[in-house]
């Protein structure tokens, strides 16, 4: 797309904000075993009365973990309903009335009118639409701004402060909607963000014996953002799809992957610090230099760590995904590293939805 007639121009992800159900713990496993730093704080000591969030930072990288503080507030109700869930996919705009202006009027639904927060730091102006089930994208501008998060918030200052993992900026973010709801999703990306749809899977590309599910990927003008969408397909078996949709109670957000530049480095510090990792068969690595041709890395950490290679014209990637970070079977993490490849990884699916198949089983829910 011309970046001219872009209507929504997206500098790319700005942060990702979890309600979770005890804000202070989530903060400290994502330090601990992913190794994101400590940068803000907001809470009754600064002044917010009804919620707790901590803002934790790596390289590109920006988490926010909010608790509500007591019940029956729209915070609260998202965790009883969805658990432990990304809330907001918050995109880095130059001018967020005009983000909100332009996508509302292409009919987006309004979650938060513009508006203008303020300290001593400067202004951040902020505007949010909604899209898959409770789920909202916030537009972010904040070249008016010096302080160290947004106002409203405290540099967070800790004693404890874990070694990074290599992880670098978010490459993707998938959302799981509903039977039938590919396109609905697909078309508001389209009409109302200004996306493009750059691939699309269909249920023969991601299929194994038992289940099945279709996803198309969208992407902005420039390519900063892509938000992969997936529904569920019929198969012999309950799709992955459903048993995430069963257990989140509706559409949301499935997995965010985050890129590195050393996924081998990476992924070891990562199950080092006790992140659990789907596992292909072994026999996965037998013909993979015959499937992907020649690769930089040696093939021996590949297959210790489960780390899964793909091609495609333009280079490969490599990639493994994380089990649920949490009990239900819902949000989970993707570890990419690209070499020329803009793909996702289409060679692996079946040997990946074989591995998810085999938890699923696990759960009780194939
Ligand atoms: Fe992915």
């Amino acid at each position: 797309m011309d970046a001219s007639n872009d209507f929504l121009p997206l500098m790319g992800t700005d942060y990702v904000e979890f309600y979770v159900g005890n804000a202070k713990q989530a903060a400290h496993f994502y330090k601990t075993a992913f190794g994101f730093q400590s940068l803000a704080y907001a809470g009754p000591e600064t002044g917010v009365k009804d919620r707790a969030s901590y803002v934790v930072r790596q390289n590109k990288l920006t988490f926010i973990f909010t608790t509500p503080l007591r019940s029956g507030n729209e915070m609260a109700d998202h965790i009883y309903k969805h658990g432990d869930a990304v809330k907001v996919l918050a995109l880095m705009v130059e001018d967020a009335t005009d983000a909100w202006q332009q996508t509302t009027a292409r009919g987006a639904v309004s979650y938060l009118n513009p508006i203008t927060i303020q300290d001593e730091y400067g202004q951040l102006n902020m505007s949010g639409i909604c899209t898959y089930g409770d789920t909202v994208h916030l537009f972010i501008e904040r070249k008016n701004y010096k302080g160290v998060f947004m106002p409203g918030f405290r540099k967070w200052e800790t004693n404890y402060n874990p070694l990074d993992t290599g992880l670098l900026y978010v490459d993707h973010c998938v959302g799981n909607v509903g039977w039938n709801e590919m396109n609905k999703w697909v078309s508001f990306y389209v009409n109302t963000m200004g996306f493009r749809n750059i691939l699309t899977f269909d249920d023969h590309d991601i299929s194994t014996e038992y289940s099945a599910l279709m996803s198309k990927v969208m992407s902005n003008g420039n390519g900063f953002v892509k938000f992969p969408i997936n529904e569920p397909a019929e198969g012999k078996k309950k799709s992955q799809i459903e048993e995430y949709l069963d257990y989140y109670d509706g559409a949301g957000c499935q997995h965010i992957a985050l890129a590195t530049n050393d996924i081998v480095a990476t992924v070891t510090e990562l199950q080092n610090r006790g992140i659990d990792f789907l596992k292909v068969p072994s026999t996965y690595y037998d013909d993979l230099i015959e499937r992907v041709g020649e690769i930089d890395e040696d093939l021996v950490p590949l297959k210790d760590l489960g780390i899964l290679v793909d091609r495609d014209e333009e280079g490969y990637l490599l990639q493994i995904f994380t089990k649920p970070v949490e009990d239900r079977p819902t949000l989970f993490f993707e570890i990419i590293q690209r070499k020329g490849a803009k793909s996702f990884g289409k060679g692996n699916f079946k040997a990946l939805f074989e591995a998810i198949e085999r938890e699923q089983d696990n759960r009780g829910n194939l």
